[in-house]
């Protein structure tokens, strides 16, 4: 139990002793002696001298939460301090990485490298060494194994366990994150574009749009029903009728990933109705999660709900039941309940059983569902249902045999609304379950 004297700093010794001592038996396990992880390095577009945006690999950042680090390595030798070469270039055209601070430099031995490249060949001679990364193996020094499977699937499982300095990030990061979903409806609110809201968004949680830990969804009207809507209209409609933002945070290296829909004085009453429904369930579900739960089931569990809400707002006039039977609500809602949340948005370790990369792939019907495996302590996950009015999925059901079932005026109208995903983050702990997106804090600065 954590004491609300424990500082960050603190938390943040914690979290290293636990790596340390976990990749000191996942190695042994293994029969490495050490193992290199490599920090990757931003691409350059074709025929051009100017890199593509990059994100540190998620191991290295797992240690030095360092996620836009690039050519750094970190060697992990049980016995030994972690060492982190990170990679600080005599370069006038760049502001020179300055050297690691804080607990970072009190736990691990630190090394500038002022070329890009391998660290000396001296601290990797001699041993089993495993090298992992996003690297090619004809440059892997002699006898080191680049990228074992068994190695990254250990260490995936490691990732799907947050531990208290993980938590208190990831809270954070939703603190911030929130105060970007205010300022983008207050901005909605005075008639912003998407592109003016999110700008709002950046301007409130002090980001530039490198730095968010995925691409932020700003979808007015239609567009909040393109799941992964991609542009920033930079006009605003005349009469807005939604408003649907999926917007994150990071915060050393975690991830917020937040989703609110709101309805305009414009918005046809239904969808008011509707964003309230899910919001409910939502908060249903969220109120299910414990260790023990299976996530597939509580996935199950958002079908029967929306099929629910359907037919009490009068979308559909069949049972619930055959709505979900018959794939309806997998049409109003294609995407999974939520996924493991961490150092990536879609962290992970998601879809295997244990540390042996067991693999637990997702029910036919539920392609895309990120998350299969029962619940357990410090397992952080994200609880999204939606609901959207996607024409494409929704046609073989207005062809088909069951056309009479809908109410396709209604669903007519709802179009130009997009659609409703409502998304927030929580921890599974031992008495339950802890909401990072509405809860409370852990540590003091
Ligand atoms: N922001 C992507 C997702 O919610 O999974
Ligand atoms: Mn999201
Ligand atoms: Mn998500």
């Amino acid at each position: 139990m954590i004491s609300s004297n424990d500082t960050v700093a603190t938390l943040q010794r914690a979290h290293l002793e636990r790596l340390q001592s976990a990749y000191a038996d996942i190695l042994a396990a293994q029969r490495f002696d050490a193992v290199l992880i490599y920090s990757g390095h931003a691409g350059v577009h074709f025929a051009d001298d100017q890199e593509a945006s990059f994100k540190s690999y998620g191991h290295f950042v797992h240690w030095t939460g360092a996620s836009h680090h690039q050519h750094d390595w970190l060697l992990i030798q049980p016995g030994s301090s972690p060492r982190w070469y990170y990679y600080a270039p005599a370069d006038f055209w760049h502001l020179a990485t300055p050297a690691p601070t804080g607990v970072l430099a009190e736990v691990m031995t630190l090394q500038p490298l002022r070329d890009t490249g391998w660290p000396p060949e001296s601290d990797m001679a001699a041993r089993r060494l495993a090298v992992i990364g996003n690297l090619e193996a004809s440059s892997l020094p002699a006898g080191a194994e680049l990228n074992p499977p068994a190695l990254l699937a250990a260490l995936d499982e490691l990732r799907m366990y947050k531990d208290d300095y993980e938590r208190h990030c990831l809270f954070v990061a939703n603190q911030w994150a929130l105060k970007g979903h205010d300022a983008a409806r207050n901005a909605f609110a005075a008639g912003a574009s998407e592109l003016d809201i999110q700008l709002a968004y950046l301007a409130a949680t002090r980001q530039r749009e490198s730095q968010v830990p995925y691409q932020n969804i700003i979808g007015i009207d239609h567009h909040a029903g393109t799941l992964h809507y991609q542009h920033y209209d930079v006009e605003a409609p005349g009469t807005p009728k939604s408003l649907l933002v999926d917007a994150g945070h990071s915060h050393a290296g975690y991830a917020a990933d937040i989703t609110r829909t709101w309805a305009s004085v414009h918005a046809d009453p239904l969808f008011e109705r509707l964003i309230q429904g899910v919001t409910d369930y939502q908060q249903r579900l969220i109120s299910r999660l414990a260790p023990g739960l299976d996530f597939v089931e509580l996935h199950r569990e958002m079908h029967r709900h929306l099929a629910e809400l359907l037919v009490e707002t009068g979308l559909i006039s069949i049972s619930a039941e055959a709505a979900v039977e018959s794939g309806l609500t997998r049409a109003f809602c294609p995407h999974g309940l939520g996924h493991s949340l961490g150092i990536q948005v879609h962290d992970v370790g998601g879809r295997q059983r244990d540390g042996q990369g067991t693999p637990l792939p997702p029910p036919a019907e539920d392609p895309a569902l990120r998350l299969t495996r029962t619940l357990d302590v410090g397992m952080v996950v994200t609880i999204e249902p939606g609901l959207y009015v996607i024409p494409m999925l929704l046609a073989p059901f207005r062809q088909g045999a069951q056309r009479e079932t809908v109410d396709w005026a209604a669903v007519d109208r709802l179009q130009d609304h997009g659609g409703i995903r409502i998304e927030d983050n929580v921890i599974v702990t031992a008495e339950g379950h802890d909401n990072l997106t509405q809860g409370r804090p852990i540590a003091e600065d």
